[in-house]
């Protein structure tokens, strides 16, 4: 730990001094723990932090530089997808899945840093239940499919097979992440295959450009961002982890999505087959102006593109076909080689641009007073996941169904989209799709048939579940089940 007199030359040298204003009202185990903090800053990198944020905030106010011009959609060679393939060709890339799969060489990746801040809740979105009539957790459900999918590559492969599940978390989700995985029993996965590891905190700054005091002897951090991934692997030593268990393909993915597919056995094998370095899993978007990013080339490049950064005229504009010209909705759920990891990790990552978020932090003022601001004040620096797709040699694109694969958990109920009931309706939907398609008979608790509940009642027990998801053509299976129905009132 540094002395105080070596962390007042630091920060004088990064132009923040203020940091220390409070210095003398610390008591003594405040001061330790503050000294151990700026320990970690580097003079050269938190100034260049704190310019290089006020800066990107300034240009935030100017009009933003419009793609339009530059974009073109992903060539049709470089897009799959579930609607644009034949049975054939899907239960191809299938196979070729659940064989990397059996082979040990895939594993599934959870960012799971963020601070969830619009669900709002003071523990981390993965241990959210959305109520479903199990009460299970994100991370449960996540489990239960990272297990179904273990066992289902290994029964077609006679082998007995691991898919390692790499979790992502922050100094905000790392500690309860851990406790409840340890409660849980790890969701009855091999503690051994499930890694933790941190990403990075950087100082949130005001919007001339000084670090941000959340207390009187205490900075204001925020994680870097999902981009933060890049660094986080060398970090902690996760490539070399990844190389010793023999993977070679990650499949990564976001905490709150409730219909994530773990370790897609189609989407895995779609990307081996095309020989790809980097892929993404898309929606098509639903309407020109949904606030969504969409995958396209920018000049020349792969690239996400937000709403923002393109004129309404251009989001409008129609393909041949009718559709929506840009229309590959970008949610989260990414595949990359080992290899394509390391290139970015030691070539790439210093070159990810910084997004700039406006947020509303909390602060102590010049008198010590804390303070919780109604309106944004601060500026937080991330860098995005996607952000690598333009180092990518061979990037291709998958094309899923929304209802089948995304709906996101974002905000606490009352919001319009994206809430704990969306969630929970989507995943119940689901069920009761698959339990039509099986041609199940519904019964209630005395086992007395009864004609088919309305739409999102229908909850499906987790050991069913990933089977009918994965085989959705074989839904036969569930014919001999009893499949619940569930009151209105239980859900
Ligand atoms: P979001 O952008 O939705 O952020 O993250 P969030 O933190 O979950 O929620 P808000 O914006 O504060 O309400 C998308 C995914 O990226 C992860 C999140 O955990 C989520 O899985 N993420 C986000 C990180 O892993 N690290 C970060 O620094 C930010």
């Amino acid at each position: 730990m540094i002395s105080i007199e070596e962390a007042r030359s630091r920060l004088d040298l990064a132009g923040q001094s203020h940091i220390l204003q409070f210095w003398d009202e610390l008591g003594a185990e405040e001061r330790n723990r503050f000294l151990a903090d700026l320990s970690y800053l580097d003079p050269e990198e938190l100034r260049d932090h704190c310019r290089g944020a006020a800066e990107a905030a300034s240009r935030c106010s100017s009009p933003q530089d419009r793609l339009d011009e530059l974009m073109e959609p992903v060539p049709m060679e470089f897009i799959g997808g579930v609607c644009r393939s034949d049975k054939k060709t899907l239960d191809d890339w299938e196979n070729e899945g659940f064989l990397q799969i059996s082979l040990n060489r895939v594993a599934v990746l959870l960012l799971a840093g963020g601070q969830g801040t619009r669900l709002g809740v003071p523990y981390p979105k993965g241990m959210y239940n959305v109520g479903l009539p199990s009460g299970k957790t994100l991370y449960q459900i996540q489990a239960e499919r990272i297990r179904k999918v273990q066992e289902l590559a290994s029964t077609r492969h006679d082998s007995m097979c691991k898919v390692p599940w790499y979790i992502m978390t922050s100094e905000f989700t790392l500690e309860p992440t851990e406790k409840f995985f340890k409660e849980n029993n790890y969701f009855n996965l091999d503690p051994s295959d499930v890694v933790m590891f941190e990403q990075r905190m950087i100082p949130a700054v005001t919007f001339d450009g000084k670090v941000i005091l959340e207390g009187k002897g205490k900075i204001a951090m925020a994680p870097d961002g999902n981009g933060g991934l890049y660094r986080a692997l060398v970090d902690n030593g996760i490539l070399e982890d990844m190389k010793k268990r023999g993977v070679q393909y990650l499949h990564v993915y976001c905490v709150d999505n409730i219909l994530v597919k773990m370790a897609d056995p189609v989407f895995i094998g779609f990307c081996v087959k095309k020989g790809a370095d980097c892929g993404a899993k898309v929606v098509e978007k639903a309407y020109p102006a949904e606030p969504v990013g969409v995958v396209c080339r920018v000049d020349g490049v792969y690239q996400v593109v937000e709403y923002s950064e393109v004129l309404p005229e251009t989001t409008a504009l129609r393909g041949p076909g009718g559709g929506l010209l840009y229309s590959a909705g970008n949610i989260c759920n990414h595949f990359f080689t080992l290899e394509f990891l390391m290139d970015v990790a030691q070539n790439f990552e210093g070159k990810l641009k910084q997004h700039v978020a406006l947020k509303k932090v909390p602060f102590v003022d010049a008198k010590g007073t804390a303070v919780k601001p109604d309106k944004p004040n601060g500026i937080k620096m991330e860098k995005f996941v996607f952000d690598v797709f333009q180092f990518s040699r061979n990037f291709v694109v998958f094309e899923v169904l929304r209802e089948e694969e995304f709906s996101p958990l974002k905000n606490a109920d009352g919001a319009p989209v994206d809430t704990p009931t969306t969630a929970r309706r989507s995943l119940l939907n689901q069920h009761y799709r698959w339990v039509l398609a099986a041609e199940a008979s519904f019964v209630d608790p005395q086992r007395e048939s009864i004609s088919p509940p309305k739409s999102g009642w229908v909850h499906i027990s987790s050991h069913l579940l990933w089977t009918c998801h994965i085989f959705s053509c074989k839904m036969s299976k569930l014919q001999t089940e009893v499949v619940h129905y569930i009151n209105e009132t239980d859900v």
